[in-house]
């Protein structure tokens, strides 16, 4: 199982302050000497977290795997396009949002995804989905052409009883089988954490976990090399 560490909140405790610590470049190396896969960057309209400037120099240090989330717009498949991360994660966006709070309406909006996935493939660059785990909505994914889906794993993650957290679980396992059969690469993300991910991690299908709010917050308390490995002991 891969591990791509998302390392926004660096920049979140930085803009706390508005200052120049700590640097998201700095994580960047920390993850990948501790044995993450790759990094993952989400460059938000509102630059909340991760700025450009972050973005570039992310890119010019990482020389494992680069993860950019982004919203399927023409901006960030220009800055996409420029940058040239290994894969973009087209994620929806909203303003007042604190998080991404579900994946992609592909269905509604498959014309343009069509375009904006042409565009940054014809970059040279992987295109992946951020997709809630329903059927209808992956194979439109496979429709417009995309490389992988990132199944949502917030659901999963948020369930309140043993139930909810069972049902929630066998749509993501469901969900995951299917994007295989389609030929489309598996991944999974959103609200992990050292608690919930072992049974996510048997899913044989998926192939790469993308996390970040529980690596980061540990990481506060335990180091960020530590909190990193322990991940990664847990998921394999
Ligand atoms: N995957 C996607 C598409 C996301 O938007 C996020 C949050 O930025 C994550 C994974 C990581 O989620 P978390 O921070 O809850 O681990």
């Amino acid at each position: 199982m891969r591990l791509g560490v998302n390392i926004d909140h660096i920049a979140t405790i930085r803009e706390a302050r508005k200052t120049y610590e700590p640097d998201p470049v700095a994580a960047a190396i920390i993850c990948d000497l501790a044995g993450a896969d790759g990094i993952v960057c989400h460059l938000r309209e509102d630059r909340r977290h991760i700025n450009d400037d972050d973005l570039r120099r992310v890119r010019e240090t990482v020389k494992s795997h680069l993860n950019m989330e982004m919203a399927a717009n023409d901006e960030m498949v220009r800055i996409a396009s420029k940058i040239k991360p290994e894969m973009v994660t087209l994620v929806p966006e909203k303003r007042e949002e604190l998080t991404t709070e579900g994946g992609l309406d592909v269905v509604s909006m498959k014309d343009h995804l069509r375009d904006i996935v042409f565009r940054l493939k014809s970059a040279g660059i992987k295109v992946s989905v951020f997709v809630d785990p329903d059927i209808a909505q992956i194979k439109q994914c496979s429709n417009v052409e995309a490389d992988l889906i990132e199944i949502h794993t917030g659901h999963y993650a948020n369930s309140k009883t043993e139930s909810e957290l069972v049902e929630q679980f066998e749509k993501i396992k469901e969900a995951a089988i299917y994007a295989d059969k389609l030929g489309l690469g598996v991944s999974a993300g959103h609200g992990l954490n050292y608690h919930n991910v072992k049974d996510i991690a048997e899913i044989e299908e998926i192939e790469e976990l993308n996390i970040g709010h529980s690596i980061i917050a540990r990481s506060v308390l335990v180091g960020l090399d530590r909190a990193v490995r322990e991940m990664i002991a847990l998921i394999n």
